[in-house]
């Protein structure tokens, strides 16, 4: 164990009364002794970009995976993480990683930064398109936030059994995730918990970014709901960037809210997200947390992120988009984390469930080809295409500049 290495010791109390379930579960997980849980921090860390894709902005290629994936088994081989999982949302390639030290962490961005820096020179050679598009600076500075690439981090005490949820969504932005968030946090119509397990009758905190201004405020339902939605309705602008138990504040979402528009000044692709949620036993339970999904629901990006367009869930082999650039599609994989890793198999494989590959889903995907294809129908006229205000770091501002100058004042007379 490295030197650096925390661990924090917290005696917990069982909340069960039932003796058999107790003995049951220290059976089940080695952290438990005698009722003295020795709680590991993690984080984890699940960091995008796009570096290039195949075929336009479609999908990462195999060999910018096995890049990343060389380049990750180093640092594990390292210590820097204690392992990850490489995917792909379309054409953004995603990092996932389970290390201990912390959130922010210099070398764990150092590590995405170089790796993403690696698999752009790769594109570049490859002739694949938009080679290096979301790294917007040259020199590295001691965090990934800012200079292109999407961060979701939390860093967790592991509970006795701690499942989780990733999301990485392609074509569409931070706030997205704002409806699936309310629905699993706050809505007791979607996540029965809220109505049914005691201890989430505390309700959540919702911590909402205005990415214009940036600033923040934080939210509890169910007391303010009505407030909350007044502000994450606006998906353009507010983005809920973390949740919490109100109960004791522990963490159970984070999402990266990087406006990759906003930092570079123009439009430089769509500000993909990513989400890391957390279920079961006083949270949302995961097929709570999957549920929102089983609609569909519009999302703004899609084409040159100027439209809105229907959210497709789908499972990794159909993480591509490809009609009008889409439909934006959203990967949501599952696992469990023990002893500060990703849980493997005998190989030391990650043991990853592709929640979304699930013929539950197929209604919502049905859905988004159906609500797609209207919304095209309607070509450039809005409300298939973005409000004004939204378009504003599109390219559509240097056309308009240009029609600016045919207009001629009214005739009052
Ligand atoms: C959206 C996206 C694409 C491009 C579109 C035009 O995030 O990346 O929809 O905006 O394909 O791309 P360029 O301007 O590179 O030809
Ligand atoms: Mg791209
Ligand atoms: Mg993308």
């Amino acid at each position: 164990m490295r030197f650096s290495t925390l661990w924090s010791l917290s005696i917990s109390f069982f909340p069960y009364q039932n003796r058999v379930l107790m003995k049951n579960l220290n059976a089940m997980h080695n952290g438990f002794t005698l009722g003295i849980y020795v709680a590991k921090k993690v984080t984890i860390s699940l960091i995008k970009c796009d570096v290039g894709s195949l075929a336009g902005h479609h999908v990462v290629p195999k060999p910018l995976f096995d890049i990343a994936e060389k380049k990750l088994e180093k640092a594990q081989d390292e210590g820097i993480i204690n392992n990850f999982f490489v995917f792909n949302a379309g054409d953004d390639l995603e990092l996932l990683m389970a290390h201990e030290n912390g959130e922010q962490n210099s070398d764990i961005h150092k590590l995405a930064w170089e790796t993403f820096k690696e698999a752009a020179n790769k594109a570049l050679q490859l002739k694949l398109y938009a080679a290096g598009q979301d790294l917007l600076k040259d020199a590295f500075s001691g965090n990934v936030r800012g200079m292109g690439p999407g961060v979701a981090e939390m860093e967790i005490e592991e509970r006795a059994s701690d499942p989780i949820v990733v999301f990485a969504a392609d074509k569409t932005s931070a706030g997205s995730f704002n409806y699936p968030l309310f629905r699993m946090f706050a809505d007791p119509m979607n996540t029965a918990g809220l109505v049914i397990d005691p201890s989430m009758l505390c309700g959540f905190k919702f911590e909402v970014i205005d990415t214009v201004e940036d600033k923040s405020a934080v939210i509890q339902c169910p007391t303010e709901m009505y407030e909350l939605l007044s502000l994450i309705g606006t998906v353009g602008r507010y983005a809920i960037s973390r949740v919490w138990r109100a109960s004791d504040d522990l963490i159970c979402a984070s999402s990266s809210v990087s406006k990759l528009s906003l930092i570079a000044g123009k439009y430089v692709g769509k500000d993909d997200p990513v989400m890391i949620t957390r279920g079961q036993h006083g949270l949302p339970a995961i097929g709570e947390i999957l549920a929102p999904f089983m609609h569909s629901y519009f999302v703004q990006g899609w084409m040159r992120g100027s439209h809105w367009g229907p959210l497709m869930p789908v499972g990794l082999k159909n993480s591509k988009c490809t009609a009008f650039d889409g439909p934006p599609r959203i990967v949501a994989l599952g696992f469990q984390m023990a002893n500060g890793k990703i849980s493997c198999d005998d190989d030391g494989k990650p043991l990853i469930a592709d929640m979304f590959d699930d013929p539950a889903f197929s209604i919502a995907r049905h859905e988004a080809v159906h609500n797609g294809m209207m919304l095209r129908r309607m070509g450039e006229f809005e409300p298939a295409r973005l409000s004004a205000e939204d378009m504003e770091y599109t390219t559509i501002q240097t056309v308009l500049a240009k029609m600016e100058k045919r207009f001629t004042p009214l005739d009052k007379s």
